[in-house]
């Protein structure tokens, strides 16, 4: 049986795994959240004291990592070595470590098979920075998710203040333009959006909008 996938890749912040996630929902797709990989993979190293951008280190730490995705009430939970991280990755350490580790080759190299293997056997939406480019580049649809750097750094801002995390917009703002350099400039499948991706820029756009010009693409394009 031939299976759908949709790739959604930009920077963070964007409405990726917002409008992936609806999406997901009203096609009966399954959402793979690629990001949630590689920030298990930062928080496991922050917890052995490993720096994140210590190639070396960090690759030995790979035989000792099961990651593990399960869907509970349909939602997607990370399992790191069979503990829930779904809440441990989404702290503003486990984001730099995550931009930090998946420069790494090796990383890159020990997650792509795995996001494969889930596109083969499924119907799937899956966001990150090298979905088009690199992991599915025959995806049937590919869409880059852009805004401007405030816009994201607001809403992004916003969910933390919702979560009561103390942090500010300035320094929201901040982390989000460092990592979208490092993931855009570094060597290893850099952020960017594939020839044949539709831009989808979101920067005056509320969310429902969004959803609805992403829904409008997949049905031009997946006829679904
Ligand atoms: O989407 P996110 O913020 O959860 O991603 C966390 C980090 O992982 C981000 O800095 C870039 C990296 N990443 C990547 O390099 N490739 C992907 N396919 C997904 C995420």
């Amino acid at each position: 049986m031939i299976h759908h996938a949709i790739a959604i890749d930009g920077p963070g912040g964007a409405g990726k795994s917002t409008i992936a996630k609806a999406l997901a929902k009203q096609l009966s797709f399954i959402y793979i959240d690629t990001g949630a990989m590689y920030r298990s993979i930062g928080l496991f190293a922050a917890r052995n004291r490993v720096n994140g951008k210590d190639t070396a280190g960090v690759a030995a730490l790979l035989p000792y990592i099961t990651l593990e995705i399960r869907f509970l009430d349909g939602a997607q939970h990370m399992f790191l070595n069979g503990e829930d991280v779904s809440e441990a990755i989404r702290t503003e350490q486990a984001s730099i470590y995550a931009s930090d580790v998946s420069a790494i080759p090796a990383v890159r190299a020990f997650l792509l098979e795995r996001q494969r293997d889930f596109a083969r056997d499924n119907d799937v939406i899956m966001d990150g920075r090298d979905i088009g480019t690199v992991v599915l580049p025959d995806a049937d649809l590919k869409i880059f998710l852009t805004a401007s750097s405030e816009a994201r750094a607001r809403r992004r801002f916003l969910e933390q203040q919702a979560k009561g995390l103390d942090v500010s917009y300035e320094e929201v703002l901040e982390g989000l333009r460092r990592r979208d350099l490092q993931d855009s400039s570094r060597s290893a499948a850099p952020l960017k959006a594939a020839e044949d991706a539709v831009i989808v820029d979101t920067t005056e756009c509320d969310l429902e909008a969004s959803i609805a010009l992403v829904r409008k693409l997949v049905k031009e394009r997946l006829h679904v």
